[in-house]
């Protein structure tokens, strides 16, 4: 089967077509390896497929990371159950409810994972919108003088499991954490990629506290232009993956009287981000 890959009308992505997801030959996958790279985030509106068949699927851009939180939703460790469904109370699944900052996945790890691949099951009927910023674009776009000053730059990077928002952190050195350069060099491409979030960035190291948070909001007040993000409008069925190091992503909130369901398999990087 040939791929097509369409360019979105938006700052990143590229939709594919063409491909059939249950059986990707190796000329496909790299193919759908090289549009991710250019493009950061591919799209693919197919039908609803297995859990074997999507942790195949995620092969195409890497090896596939065990996941940390169980569900029962599934059998295999290596696909993470991102769902608000309760079962006597209890939650099936991980990153339940309503709207969720921007952030880059695993980013308080020494060796944050390379992207995810995303697979819509069961959807509300409004809201829930997964949004990608370009954060090269993001980059590029900043004033020379603001460049300079990042260079060199660190930041330390947290995240307190099960919140959603910023500013929940008490002390972000007390659970999982890791100092990241703020400008990160992306190997494939070699192109710098703004490395700071609202959720997940809590200090931009030595700087003091009010500038160093003044910096961050400066920051990703400038991310999250419309001009560098596309929102992603779920269809059941759909596959998203994104860069993880030239996107961060966030999502739109909706209603907890409706079932959101997703699969993910994601794909992890062995290097440590460098500036
Ligand atoms: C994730 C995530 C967004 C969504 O899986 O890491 O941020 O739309 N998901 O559920
Ligand atoms: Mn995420």
């Amino acid at each position: 089967m040939t791929i097509t890959v369409k360019p979105l009308d938006a700052p990143l992505g590229a939709e594919l077509s063409g491909v059939d997801v249950r059986n990707i030959t190796p000329e496909d996958a790299k193919a759908i390896f090289d549009a991710y790279i250019k493009y950061h985030v591919v799209v693919v509106h197919g039908p609803v497929i297995d859990d074997a068949e999507l942790v195949a699927f995620g092969k195409c851009f890497g090896e596939i990371e065990e996941a940390r939180f169980k569900s029962p939703l599934t059998t295999r460790n290596d696909i993470m159950v991102i769902s608000n469904i309760r079962e006597d109370g209890k939650l099936l699944g991980s990153l339940p409810d309503g709207e969720m900052a921007f952030h880059f996945d695993r980013i308080h790890q020494k060796k944050p994972c390379r992207g995810a691949a995303l697979h819509a099951i069961e959807i509300p009927s409004e809201g829930g919108d997964t949004c990608f910023a370009n954060m090269v674009m993001a980059y590029e776009t900043l004033p020379d003088a603001m460049k300079q000053r990042l260079q060199g730059l660190t930041a330390l990077n947290a995240f307190t499991y099960g919140s959603t928002q910023p500013g929940m952190k008490d002390d972000a050195e007390k659970g999982p954490h890791a100092h990241h350069p703020v400008v990160r060099t992306i190997p494939q491409t070699g192109k710098k990629s703004l490395y700071v979030s609202r959720l997940m960035t809590d200090r931009v190291n030595g700087l003091p506290p009010e500038e160093s948070r003044a910096l961050i909001d400066e920051l990703c007040d400038h991310v999250e232009q419309p001009r560098f993000i596309y929102q992603h409008k779920w269809k059941v069925g759909d596959i998203v993956v994104w860069d993880n190091r030239a996107t961060s992503h966030a999502r739109t909130d909706f209603s907890d009287r409706e079932r959101r369901l997703m699969k993910r398999v994601t794909i992890s990087d062995d290097v440590i981000p460098s500036p």
